[in-house]
């Protein structure tokens, strides 16, 4: 018989016919890398906590949250990708893991114990198998908010934001800024904002996260040159730090922003932003408040900090890994203990006739969704469940549809690697068998 309940961190909860948790998620639970004394996630935590001062840190909240605070109260629209089951790990219809720091938006307005708070947790999402995706990670929220009216007699809540603009560290990188703050189409006031208000926070909620960025790669900087040669990634550039803002959209701030870093040829997108959503305030009791609110996830941080090349590296117990991070010290670029080899096999396999992976190449192509379709990250999925760590990346290689009979066909390539040893023939074949069979069991497809 299936279990109906399923117990996390001693709560319990019935499960229903949304979930789709594994085993091996619920058990990456208890791991609380972000705590873990000396570990990279800890450190990068505690180097951004220390750019700002005052703020509330909570670092220990309850990783099983309600649809209501993952979704609802961030007034995310109920046909929103977010929600579906191929993208989040439900317990039961109205149980989630949490997918992002934000869930716990809401509850922190309404316990409205300080004007600045950062949340940093574990997040879970079903997703891709690569080299920088894990569907475990863990995120940094934080948020800044203002009185709107009981304002020192004569002061305008701009000026006195203003002067909290004034109070935070100056830089002097390159930062590309083309866009007005506000654009009534791409990017709106919100109705009862005024343009004078959003104008000064954005100034604050920028200038915090340029000076988080400037210190983390002023640091990543000076560790490049505490380290020489080996077989190490490539080391930062010695060319100056450039960022750029962009605009973005999220269901729960406006205006919104992502900031990208040009890190080794390429923009790379290091966090969102935005200004509340004022609904999301009302709703929480605190109408009288305005604020920023801003998202970074912190795997993405720390291996542009330490050059750690493989998000699986943060969760191995390896003491090759684990000894080289230290909280005490100048920062010290990671080395990579061995490279060891990595074996490729491909899984080719047709699907049912007019059926569709989606979420893959196949997206979108077929007029009609049938019963047999399923998305990718179900094939991720089986993936991680078989091989665990062992498996590096897996990606589609190739698909086509047969003239004839108008099946689809496609094959997918995985890199199986350990970081930690090198895999014996035997033990990749039997992977290789395993996650083949799997793919017939689960999902229904036809191996060719
Ligand atoms: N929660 C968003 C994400 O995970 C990031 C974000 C947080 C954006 C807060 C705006 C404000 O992508």
């Amino acid at each position: 018989t299936k279990a109906t309940e399923v117990t996390v961190e001693g709560k319990t909860y019935s499960t229903d016919e949304w979930m789709n948790t594994p085993s091996t998620i619920l058990t990456a639970i208890s791991r609380r890398l972000h705590l873990q004394q000396d570990h990279p996630l800890a450190i990068t935590r505690k180097l951004i906590e220390s750019r700002f001062p005052g703020y509330n840190t909570h670092n220990d909240l309850f990783p099983v949250v309600t649809v209501e605070q993952n979704f609802d109260s961030l007034g995310f629209p109920a046909d929103h990708i977010g929600r579906s089951r191929t993208d989040t790990y439900y317990l039961n219809q109205d149980t989630v893991l949490r997918t992002h720091t934000s869930a716990h938006q809401a509850d922190t307005f309404r316990a409205n114990e300080s004007a600045g708070y950062l949340i940093s947790a574990d997040v879970y999402r079903r997703d891709a198998v690569d080299r920088s995706h894990y569907p475990v990670f863990h995120q940094m929220e934080g948020a800044r908010i203002w009185d709107r009216g009981a304002l020192d007699a004569g002061k305008s809540l701009a000026q006195t934001v203003w002067e909290d603009v004034a109070n935070i560290p100056k830089h002097d990188i390159e930062v590309e800024d083309p866009n007005p703050t506000t654009h009534a189409e791409r990017n709106p006031l919100q109705d009862g904002h005024s343009a004078e208000d959003v104008e000064a926070m954005a100034a604050h909620l920028k200038r915090s996260l340029e000076d988080v960025v400037v210190a983390i790669f002023s640091t990543a900087r000076s560790a490049s040159a505490a380290t020489t040669g080996g077989d190490t990634a490539a080391a930062p550039a010695d060319e100056p730090l450039k960022v750029r803002w962009v605009e973005a959209y999220f269901p729960f701030t406006s205006p919104s922003w992502e900031l990208e870093v040009f890190w080794q040829g390429d923009w790379l997108e290091v966090l969102g932003c935005g200004i509340v959503r004022q609904s999301i305030l009302n709703n929480a009791g605190v109408s009288n408040k305005v604020g920023w609110a801003f998202g970074l996830g912190l795997e993405r941080i720390a291996m542009l900090l330490y050059s750690i090349p493989d998000i699986r590296l943060f969760w191995s117990t390896d003491s090759r890994f684990l000894s080289q991070f230290s909280a005490a010290g100048p920062l010290q670029r990671f080395v990579p203990f061995s490279k060891y080899p990595a074996c490729f096999k491909d899984v080719s396999f047709w699907l049912h006739s007019s059926s569709a992976i989606t979420g893959a190449g196949g997206r979108g192509r077929n007029a009609q969704a049938t019963s047999h379709d399923f998305h990718e990250n179900d094939i991720m999925e089986i993936a991680r469940d078989v091989c665990g760590d062992l498996v590096e990346d897996v990606r589609l290689v190739d698909e086509f549809v047969h003239p004839k009979t108008g099946r689809r066909s496609f094959c997918y390539r995985t890199n199986y690697r350990s970081l930690e040893r090198t895999l014996t023939n035997d033990e990749t074949n039997e992977l290789h068998e395993r996650f083949r069979q799997q793919l017939v069991e689960k999902l229904g497809v036809e191996l060719r």
